[in-house]
């Protein structure tokens, strides 16, 4: 039986996830509480990520490592963690390869694939909730390029690329439990409406 949640906090490179996610390790308690990374959280997730970024691959190919990623992270991590009780915070999950490889890539052609995959990796309402952090893809980009970071192969990507991941998330979310976060408004506000929601359901 399950007994901690699991939580996944998805949104465009740029729209304030990966700030947010920071800010919950300062509230969240790390005994009650884990914090996972897609694709990176394990070794072998890492090497996956790095393939996956490091070279040009045809979509089909990036939705295979993706979940092979996953499965590791799933076997490894995410129910080890619920079976200790813990609640587990993800940094990406499927709505991400949703977002990218079948609406960014524009791969329709790859979502029975993917759904296929998923029923065979995924455990049934494995997630609990999903949310996710929408922006304006300018507004996002304009983040990203202020701050210093390496850019992947994904970050490179235009404006229109963004725009259809953006359209994705918020059309395949709809099949899951979720929350939208509005962020363009400022930290402080987005910062209060995610965290009261979030503690709330955690509760
Ligand atoms: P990473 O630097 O780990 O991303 P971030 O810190 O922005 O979460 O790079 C992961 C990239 O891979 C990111 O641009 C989103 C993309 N991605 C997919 O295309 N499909 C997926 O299924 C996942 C999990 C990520």
């Amino acid at each position: 039986m399950k007994k901690g949640k699991v939580i996944v906090i998805e949104g465009v490179d740029g729209a304030g996830k990966t700030t947010q996610i920071n800010l919950l390790k300062e509230i969240l308690n790390p005994e009650e509480n884990i914090f996972l990374k897609e694709p990176g959280s394990t070794k072998s997730g890492q090497e996956i990520r790095r393939v996956i970024l490091d070279n040009d691959l045809d979509a089909k190919t990036e939705v295979m490592l993706f979940y092979s990623a996953r499965n590791e992270l799933i076997l490894k991590e995410i129910l080890t963690a619920l079976e200790r009780g813990q609640n587990v915070i993800i940094d990406r999950f499927e709505l991400s390869t949703w977002a990218y490889q079948v609406y960014g890539r524009q791969r329709p052609d790859l979502a029975s694939f993917i759904e296929n995959l998923s029923r065979e990796i995924i455990p049934e309402n494995l997630v609990d909730k999903y949310y996710f952090f929408d922006l304006d893809v300018e507004i996002s980009k304009e983040r990203e390029r202020s701050r210093d970071e390496a850019t992947s192969r994904f970050d490179a990507q235009g404006v229109e690329f963004f725009n259809r991941v953006r359209g994705g998330y918020k059309k395949e979310i709809m099949r899951y439990p979720h929350q939208i976060i509005d962020a363009s408004k400022s930290l402080e506000e987005v910062t209060e409406v995610f965290q009261k929601d979030l503690l709330n359901f955690l509760k």
